[in-house]
């Protein structure tokens, strides 16, 4: 399974590049603004650091448009700053056509904001390299997250697409270790469930233990 970081925080997407087990980036509207990036500039030049911080992996820059036409030209732009960048899209009906669009163009994809086994089935059709649902919101209204990634990972199997499944909206290291059992292809995460996977009590006492005693020994 792929791991992907789920941050435009640069800090952070350094961290994880450093732990040598990052494959990629997402980032969205929200997580640009909360870093204080705005203005066409400087969120071009955010993605191409972001692109040179992880050189090999891919890093997905959504549209803020929501029309065919404002979403293809923003995301010829955007593939145009670096070959690892996917183009985020949507999960709308001027987003399908515009998976299609850049499929024919052979730019990569992700389609984002997917609630339902059949958006995902609609994304896979059009070309999407990635579809990405969104357990935690869907946990959050009580609804099973990670039914909807089993349930998408039976359709894709069924007819062996090759989009690729992007469990997204993760909140904790146990929706990490769900999504790996299910057979989810990537999950993008932030830091902290990332790095919390790290820890267990039993591994502290343990290393104390054999710090102590290799003390004694000289
Ligand atoms: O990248 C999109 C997704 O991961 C958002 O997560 O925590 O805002 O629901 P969250």
């Amino acid at each position: 399974m792929k791991f992907f970081i789920d941050t435009a925080n640069l800090e952070q997407i350094k961290e994880a590049q450093d732990l040598g087990i990052l494959d990629g980036v997402t980032t969205n509207p929200s997580l640009m603004a909360k870093e204080g990036i705005t203005g066409k500039d400087a969120i071009m030049n955010h993605y191409k650091t972001i692109c040179e911080i992880v050189s090999d992996g891919d890093i997905s820059a959504e549209v803020l448009g929501t029309t065919y036409d404002e979403m293809i030209k923003e995301g010829d732009e955007l593939a145009a700053i670096h070959p690892n960048i996917v183009v985020k899209i949507p999960m709308i009906k001027d987003g399908i056509k515009a998976l299609k669009y850049f499929s024919n163009k052979g730019i990569k994809t992700n389609c984002t904001l997917i609630f339902s086994a059949g958006q995902a089935l609609l994304a896979a059709k059009a070309g999407a390299n990635y579809v990405s649902p969104f357990l935690g919101r869907l946990d959050d209204i009580s609804v099973d997250g990670l039914n909807l990634v089993e349930e998408i990972r039976v359709i894709f199997d069924n007819y062996m697409y090759d989009t690729e499944i992007l469990a997204a909206s993760i909140r904790s290291p146990m929706h990490i270790i769900n999504c790996a059992k299910i057979g989810a292809d990537v999950v993008t995460s932030p830091l902290d469930s990332i790095l919390n996977l790290l820890n267990h009590p039993l591994t502290d006492k343990g290393l104390a233990q054999f710090v102590a005693d290799a003390k004694k020994m000289g």
